[in-house]
């Protein structure tokens, strides 16, 4: 067994999640056993903060593969002469322009304002993304996250059983139209049917629950249109809490890794003069993930 926390100094990033990791190389972790005790720490903790990191895009990349399957939403759209890129987070154009205020991608950006897990909406939805600062800003900016984890064990039971065993339906265009009907529109929202994952993912390494709710999230099963989207924003609400978060604002060389199975996050606004720039790796769950457990069996 390899002890989780040897010759690594944890310390909680808040009183009911989370955990910032020091004096760790992340580059040297992509590529050495102490991966494992990488990935005890994220199952125990959900959420990871490693700061003052010296990490290359292909460092990105070999430490997202040790996770599983780097997701790839654009497969479609490479041709096979295109490279694969580290996704970036950014507001900042090819030509060094920044985006404009009213353009489709600034609307895209500000979609991650809501409070979501990553890729609810794909056949495979995300374990993790792994976020690393790169051009960051002078305000405002912050990524904050949010554990379902915490906030489902401190729940009341009225309103777990509002939910408890009951499916939940997601859909990409759904957070799109809360930003704009426009924005919503778009082809690249509509490539996936809608997913129906169960409300609650057991982690099956240590057995703790988590609720499983997104942005994306339009539906629950035995609810019309309005009862959905009113308890779903009852437990958006109390998932969101105070108690239940961590705002993270942002250096350069920061490396933010959580749990989508028990995490919520989003983003939030800033100085639209500034320049922000996050590389972000999606890497899909597995069935050793729990992903099996999630699929809703046809009755
Ligand atoms: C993401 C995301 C929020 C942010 O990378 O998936 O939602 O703070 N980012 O930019
Ligand atoms: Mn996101």
């Amino acid at each position: 067994m390899i002890n989780p926390t040897a010759s690594w100094k944890t310390t909680p990033l808040t009183p009911v999640f989370g955990a910032i990791v020091e004096d760790v190389s992340l580059a040297d972790v992509a590529r050495t056993d102490g991966f494992f005790r990488l990935r005890a720490l994220f199952e125990e903790h959900s959420a990871l903060l490693f700061r003052g990191q010296d990490i290359t895009d292909e460092d990105h990349l070999a430490l997202a593969r040790r996770f599983g399957t780097i997701e790839d939403r654009l497969a479609d759209e490479r041709t096979s002469d295109d490279a694969y890129k580290v996704p970036k987070v950014s507001n900042v154009r090819a030509d060094g322009k920044l985006t404009a205020a009213d353009d489709l991608h600034t609307l895209h950006l500000k979609a991650n304002f809501l409070w979501h897990a990553d890729s609810t909406f794909l056949p495979v939805p995300a374990l993790t993304n792994i976020l690393i600062g790169r051009v960051v800003t002078k305000s405002g900016g912050a990524t904050e996250l949010a554990s379902t984890r915490a906030a489902w064990a401190a729940m009341p039971e009225s309103l777990k059983a509002r939910v408890r065993g009951r499916g939940i339906r997601h859909r990409y265009s759904h957070s799109r139209a809360q930003i704009s009907p426009e924005l919503a529109k778009l082809p690249m929202f509509h490539k996936w049917p809608d997913q129906h994952w169960k409300s609650v993912w057991t982690n099956p390494v240590n057995g703790k629950e988590a609720l499983y709710i997104a942005s994306h999230a339009f539906a629950v099963d035995g609810y019309d249109a309005a009862e959905s989207a009113a308890l779903l924003r009852e437990l958006m609400e109390f998932c969101t809490q105070p108690d239940f978060t961590y705002s993270h604002s942002w250096q350069a060389g920061d490396v933010l890794i959580w749990d989508q199975r028990a995490v919520l996050h989003r983003g939030t606004p800033w100085p639209e003069d500034q320049p922000r720039t996050l590389s972000s790796l999606c890497v899909s769950a597995s069935d050793a993930d729990g992903l099996g457990t999630m699929h809703i069996m046809p009755q």
